[in-house]
């Protein structure tokens, strides 16, 4: 499984979004170690703040399933820009899949990778607990 692959995985998911309010769809894939594949897609609800990302929807899934080791995780937008995951989500990317490659895709199929340390630099993590 490529990048390009797992990008078109993305895009793929953004099909089952569930913008309801904010119209803004986001479609997401997860890669694991071991090459199996996981996907996502924001889901909204009437109390806004209950919303969950496309990117904490595939997390969740795969961790759920007893996937522990990750190596990319693919998100898409209709967007110009890259898209961009919002402060939360970079948080969990970092704690629950550490360094793994992050591919942002754009409303055209386009896409760049960054590693989390890049979109998260100096992140709280487990360390600062003990
Ligand atoms: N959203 C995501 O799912 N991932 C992102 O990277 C950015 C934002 C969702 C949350 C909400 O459902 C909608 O996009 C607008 O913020």
């Amino acid at each position: 499984m490529n990048y390009e692959q797992l990008a078109k995985k993305a895009i793929e998911a953004k099909k089952n979004a569930l913008p309801t309010y904010s119209k803004f769809r986001v479609g997401s894939a997860l890669l694991t170690e071991d090459g199996k594949i996981y996907s996502g897609c924001n889901i909204e609800s009437s109390s806004y703040s209950l919303t969950m990302c496309a990117e904490r929807t595939v997390i969740f899934k795969a961790i759920s399933e007893g996937e522990r080791k990750f190596k990319a995780i693919a998100i898409a937008g209709d967007t110009e820009n890259y898209i961009s995951p919002c402060g939360a989500c970079r948080q969990v990317i970092s704690d629950l899949c550490g360094q793994i490659d992050i591919v942002r895709v754009n409303g055209k199929g386009k896409y760049i990778v960054n590693k989390t340390s890049e979109l998260l630099p100096s992140a709280f993590s487990d360390n600062d607990l003990k």
